[in-house]
């Protein structure tokens, strides 16, 4: 297994649309096992394949307080969202120490094969629900931040170049 870099917002990757996986071989349970471990290393509760420069639909996630609960989502499909929605903190390991609210399904059904290649139908609340929806998002190109207003997103923007500035 490997570490994979993490792309840091606003790293223009990060909005690369994610085409289907087709082939379900060792390469892409490779990649999966090292997303895994990248995930947790980071201690992050998810992360999609668009964070490690992958364009394919493929996410990662435990929500789970011991960490010892993967879900793997590949060619994820929300097919239900709950009407009741609320506004929780989210963060995300692509714009470290950024905390803000985001208003999300408090409930999903997400439709996904798995390493596999085994269809199955998931039904996510809370954590785990906002978890997904901020995961299938990325696979989509969108970064949480972007549902704050402009004013915010360009704050976090210069806070996080001149971060990436002093890193580099
Ligand atoms: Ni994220």
């Amino acid at each position: 297994m490997a570490l994979l870099n993490i792309l840091c917002y606003p790293d223009p990757r990060l909005h690369k649309v994610a085409t289907p996986i087709t082939a379900f071989d060792e390469k892409l349970r490779k990649l999966v096992a090292d997303m895994l471990e990248t995930m947790y290393e980071a201690q992050g509760v998810g992360l999609a394949a668009t964070q490690v420069d992958v364009h394919q639909r493929l996410v990662v996630l435990d929500t789970s307080e011991e960490r010892n609960q993967a879900t793997v989502l590949i060619n994820p499909e929300i097919t239900w969202y709950s009407e009741e929605r609320v506004k929780g903190e989210e963060g995300c390991l692509s714009v470290p120490g950024i905390y803000d609210g985001v208003e999300r399904a408090v409930a999903v059904k997400v439709k996904a094969a798995d390493e596999h290649g085994q269809v199955r139908e998931l039904e996510a609340e809370g954590l785990m629900a906002v978890c997904v929806q901020h995961e299938l998002d990325h696979l989509m190109g969108k970064v949480f931040v972007e549902y704050l207003s402009p004013l915010k997103r360009n704050r976090i923007k210069t806070k996080m170049l001149k971060a990436q500035k002093e890193d580099a």
